[in-house]
Parts: structure tokens; sequence; C-alpha cells
């Protein structure tokens, strides 16, 4: 058994930090952050949180796949930014909108969250366990972001995408037929745990080696910068260039199929520089990786699904076309997986 993405959906916020902003708060300039990242303008929360934008992402995912709430068997939140720990934040998507019968977890792996959100929810449909899927990536990163530090702050930017995913064939196959078939596409992922101080974050919940007067009082280590995202930006570039076209090649050699079938990339968001560089890499053109990181800057989990919601909207996708979805980030992690568009 497989399954497809029956719908899309996608929240921005509406309030918009552009380039000169930016430069009237940390020395760097419009000029120089297009030139070396691509990015314009990033929207950043004022009243919404990840689970506000995540809901809103779902209900417009819910409606274009024309899905009823009560039919979602499973609830998937990607996020590195959740305003809430307990609950989780697919919990709460879930009582936002009413899914009484799905079953809710989040997952966290950064930039490549929506991905392995994506393999994950895959596998239950495709094994047979659940029939209907709604994976969300959702961030908002502004909170995790130093604006002091002129090396992160322009990258970064806040918002939530959602895509509906359905398992193939009548219920009654999903109850006898646990076999993979034709349609179903094997995901490539890795994991480097070693390179993970290239892009860190600290948990602003992490009381290990406090005083009892830290625990009592505002911690000293609660306002530091190591609970802002730190990043070493030149590591995660060569990086992202060298694994993202070679994570592509190995799974399209994994599934048989080769670089013609492939109507778009859809790559995560973090850079101009690096879209292009993977483009060069694969010798594939470059109109075949749409982007719109000058819009939205970097929204980690959030920047794929955003993406695919859009050129949906857009009628850029015509059934049967193969899509390859890749993300890369902290961890380090990365991956690939092949989409065959039925909408
Ligand atoms: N504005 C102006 N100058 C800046 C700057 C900024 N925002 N940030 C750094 N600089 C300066 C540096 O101080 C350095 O100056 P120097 O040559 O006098 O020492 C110079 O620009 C070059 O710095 P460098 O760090 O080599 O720039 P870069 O070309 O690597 O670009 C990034 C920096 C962060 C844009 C780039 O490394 C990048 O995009 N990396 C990947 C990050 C990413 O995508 N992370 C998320 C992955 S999921």
């Amino acid at each position: 058994m497989t399954a497809t993405i029956c719908g899309t959906g996608s929240y921005i916020p509406s309030y918009t930090m552009d380039n000169h902003d930016i430069a009237r708060m940390v020395e760097t300039s419009d000029e120089w952050i297009r030139e070396r990242t691509g990015v314009v303008r990033r929207h950043i929360i004022r009243e919404e949180t990840t689970v506000s934008m995540a809901a809103k992402a779902a209900r417009r995912a819910l409606e274009n796949a024309d899905v009823l709430p009560e039919e979602l068997d499973l609830i998937l939140v990607s996020t590195i930014s959740s305003n809430v720990i307990l609950p989780c934040a697919a919990c709460e998507v879930q009582r936002e909108i009413n899914a009484v019968n799905a079953t809710c977890f989040d997952l966290s792996a950064a930039c490549t969250g929506f991905v392995l959100a994506y393999n994950t929810a895959l596998a239950y449909l495709a094994g047979g366990i659940y029939r209907t899927a709604l994976v969300i990536g959702s961030e908002s990163l502004s909170n995790l972001t130093n604006w002091k530090d002129r090396g992160t702050c322009i990258l970064f930017g806040d918002g939530a995408g959602a895509a509906v995913l359905r398992a193939d064939g009548g219920p009654e196959t999903a109850a006898e037929d646990s076999g993979l078939e034709a349609g179903y596409y094997f995901p490539v992922t890795h994991s480097d745990g070693s390179k993970g101080s290239a892009l860190t974050c600290k948990s602003r919940h992490d009381f290990n080696g406090l005083t009892d007067a830290d625990r009592q009082g505002c911690p000293e280590n609660m306002t530091d910068e190591s609970h802002y995202m730190q990043m070493d930006g030149q590591a995660v570039f060569k990086f992202a260039v060298k694994r993202v076209p070679e994570v592509i090649e190995e799974v399209l050699a994994l599934n048989r199929i080769s670089t013609d079938e492939i109507s778009y990339y859809i790559l995560h968001q973090a850079n101009k520089r690096i879209v292009e560089a993977v483009a060069k890499r694969l010798g594939e053109p470059i109109e075949k990786f749409p982007m719109n990181l000058q819009e939205y800057g970097n929204t980690s989990s959030a920047s794929i699904p955003i993406l695919l919601d859009e050129m949906n909207r857009e009628a850029r996708f015509a059934a049967g076309q193969k899509l390859v979805l890749a993300g890369f980030g902290a961890g380090l992690t990365w991956g690939a997986s092949i989409v065959e568009w039925h909408r």
C-alpha cells in the first residue's frame, strides 16, 4: 500500500521585517544579506504561536484536501520552537481543530523535520496502521534568534505549513494489506551527531548545574546566548552543498528514478546559494528548484510545506509528476523523499 498528499495548507504571520530593519539592529546591509543568502524579508510572529500557526495551516490543508478533522488518524507536528512542552503541539492542534480520532505527537529534527515527519506518516499509512494523516511543520524561530548576532539573525523567519496524506485503496484494503507496492518510494535519511556543534540551541529548561538560589530567581544561564541558535555558518554551508546532492542521488538510485523524471526539487529554504549549488552539482536546471526564501527566510521545518502549499495553490503541479523533497540542518541531519503528485 502507499499514500499520497491530498491537500496542503500554510499560515504566514502578516508582520514583516525586511533587511533594512535588520540593518538597524546589527551591522549589516540589505545588499550583503541578499547577496550571501537571497533573503529579502522574513515574517515574524506578533500574536501568533507555533501552535496557533500550526492549527491555521492544518485547517487550510484539510479544506484543500476535502477531509474532515474527525477523519484524521494521525497528527504529527515537526517543530523545534513550540510554545508548549506539555501537552505536545500536535495534541494542541488536535484540540483546536477537533480531530477527535487522531493519535498525536511531535517530532524534533530541525530543518530536516518535515521530511522525517512525512516519512513517518507515510510508513504508518503504507503499513496499513492509519489511513489519514496530517503532517505539519510549524516554527517560531524568532523566539530562538539572538537579534544581536548578525551571523544568524539575518537568516530566520516564522511560519507553518501542512499536508494531508491519505492511504490509497478502500478501508478494507488497509486492514488486509500491509505490503508495499508500486507508487511507494523509499526515502533516504542520515544523521551525524558528531557534527552537532555546527548548529546548536540550548534548552531554557536545562537546569543542570544551577544552584538553589538560581532556581528561585532568574538563573544566570537562562539569559545567556547559548539559549539562542548558535551556528558555524561556513561549516553548515559546506555540509549542505555536499550532503544534499549526495542524498538526492541516493534516493533516486534506490528507487531507480532518473533526474529526467523529476519535475521539481523542493529543498529546505535555507540559502539561495545552497539551492543553486545543489542544482549545479546535480547538473539540473535551476528552474526545477523553486524558491521562496526571499520572502520568508529560513523557517526550518515549515519551509518545505509552505513551498509545497504555494505551488499547489498556484496549480504548478500536475497529476503524475514526481517531486523530490530534501531537508538538511541541525543534528546534523539530512534526507530526501520522492513524492508522486496525485491531486
Ligand atoms: N553582514 C555583514 N557582514 C557579515 C555578516 C552580516 N550579516 N555576517 C558575517 N559578516 C562578515 C564576517 O564578519 C566576515 O568578515 P571578514 O571577512 O572581515 O572576517 C565576512 O562577512 C564573511 O563571513 P562568512 O561567515 O565567511 O560569510 P559567509 O559567506 O559564509 O556567509 C552565512 C555567512 C551565514 C550567510 C553563510 O555561511 C550561510 O548561509 N551558511 C549556512 C547557514 C544555514 O543555512 N543555516 C541553516 C541550515 S538549516
